[in-house]
């Protein structure tokens, strides 16, 4: 099984996320920023894994938003997990998120939000949505 894992960082807290996700998915998964994120690699992926922080208000990061809306199009049948940190949303911005993939045609396998730094639940539960 092929995994893409693709995300956007300010300060860190999801990037944190993003690398206990590579650490299972292994050596052979996809792995970049979203600023120079290959959309036709994440797209042959059968396991999308995608992560921002919230920002603006309850929005992704910029170049999360670009790099989204370049494949949203394209997500139907995918399995996608939506990761990301937020401060004081409370993570609203993921279940947005959520919806918007699943608009697309894409089931969205499982959600990861951290407030600020991801706690070790936080890492654990990104691991077991690698499967
Ligand atoms: C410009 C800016 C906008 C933000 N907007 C939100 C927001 O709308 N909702 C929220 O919960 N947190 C918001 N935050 C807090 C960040 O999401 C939080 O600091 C997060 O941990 C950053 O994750 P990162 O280190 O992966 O960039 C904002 C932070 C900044 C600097």
């Amino acid at each position: 099984m092929k995994t893409a894992i693709v995300y956007a960082t300010t300060t860190g807290n999801t990037e944190q996320l993003a690398n206990a996700a590579k650490e299972t998915a292994g050596t052979d998964a996809y792995f970049s920023t979203a600023d120079v994120a290959d959309s036709a690699e994440v797209l042959s992926a059968d396991l999308i894994l995608l992560g921002s922080p919230a920002m603006g208000a309850e929005q992704l990061e910029d170049s999360m938003e670009a790099f989204f809306s370049s494949i949203e199009g394209q997500l139907s049948g995918k399995k996608v997990v939506l990761f990301g940190s937020y401060d004081w949303g409370g993570g609203q911005f993921i279940d947005d998120w959520a919806e918007r993939v699943s608009a697309a045609g894409a089931e969205v396998t499982g959600c990861v939000k951290a407030q600020l730094a991801p706690d070790e639940n936080a890492l654990s539960e990104i691991k077991s949505l690698i499967k």
